[in-house]
């Protein structure tokens, strides 16, 4: 295996420098939730709130990782977990370059969420179910996507012939019913805030 070859360099600046440069801790928050449920949307308003308070933020999410780095995986079980594995992969690095890092995957396994919590480190990792009902989600059919699954235009769509596994144990959920979009985000910023300061 040339994994035995394999040799890391210990670079000498640490995650520690980096902190004291920016003057917070990293963390990634991990938006998971069916397609429509408001991930995104989240996301981009949170990322405003904590970079207007000098955070150092990014935001991954199905267009900028599924448009490059994943473009060669669909929606089949396995391209779903490997789709998960590279952006945990991908949110190791830059949780370790010091960034709060937001993702928005519908990331439908348990078992792949938690293989990163296991790879960030549970210290590093918050993970928010922005809770939506399906009938909701397919209403609001914001990419007109939910229609054509039902057509059976496109398969394996999660949550009509692909599974959505409830979180076991998040430590947030959001109810993005009964919840306004600025609710959702006080939500998640009243706990992640004193995660990174
Ligand atoms: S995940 O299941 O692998 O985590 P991901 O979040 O990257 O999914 O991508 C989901 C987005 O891809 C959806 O919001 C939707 O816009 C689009 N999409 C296209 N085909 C499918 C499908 N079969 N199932 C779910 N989402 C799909």
């Amino acid at each position: 295996m040339s994994q035995l070859y394999i040799i890391p360099h210990d670079h000498e600046i640490k995650l520690d420098h980096r902190i004291e440069r920016s003057g917070h801790k990293p963390l990634l928050i991990w938006l998971t939730g069916l397609s429509g449920s408001g991930k995104s949307t989240i996301a981009n308003a949170l990322e405003k709130k904590l970079f207007a308070e000098s955070y150092q933020t990014y935001i991954l999410d199905g267009d900028n990782i599924r448009s490059g780095l994943n473009r060669d995986l669909g929606f089949d079980g396995d391209s779903r977990v490997e789709n998960i594995r590279r952006i945990g992969e991908v949110a190791r690095l830059f949780v370790d370059a010091g960034l709060v890092v937001i993702t928005a995957f519908i990331s439908p396994f348990e078992r792949e969420r938690e293989l990163v919590r296991e790879i960030i480190g549970s210290e590093n990792y918050f993970q928010v179910f922005v809770d939506c009902p399906l009938d909701e989600c397919e209403k609001r059919d914001v990419k007109g996507l939910y229609k054509k699954a039902r057509s059976g235009e496109i398969k394996n769509f999660t949550g009509i012939d692909s599974p959505f596994e409830k979180p076991n144990n998040p430590d947030l959920i959001v109810d993005t019913i009964t919840s306004s979009l600025e609710e959702s985000v006080d939500q998640i910023l009243n706990q992640v805030i004193k995660r990174i300061s």
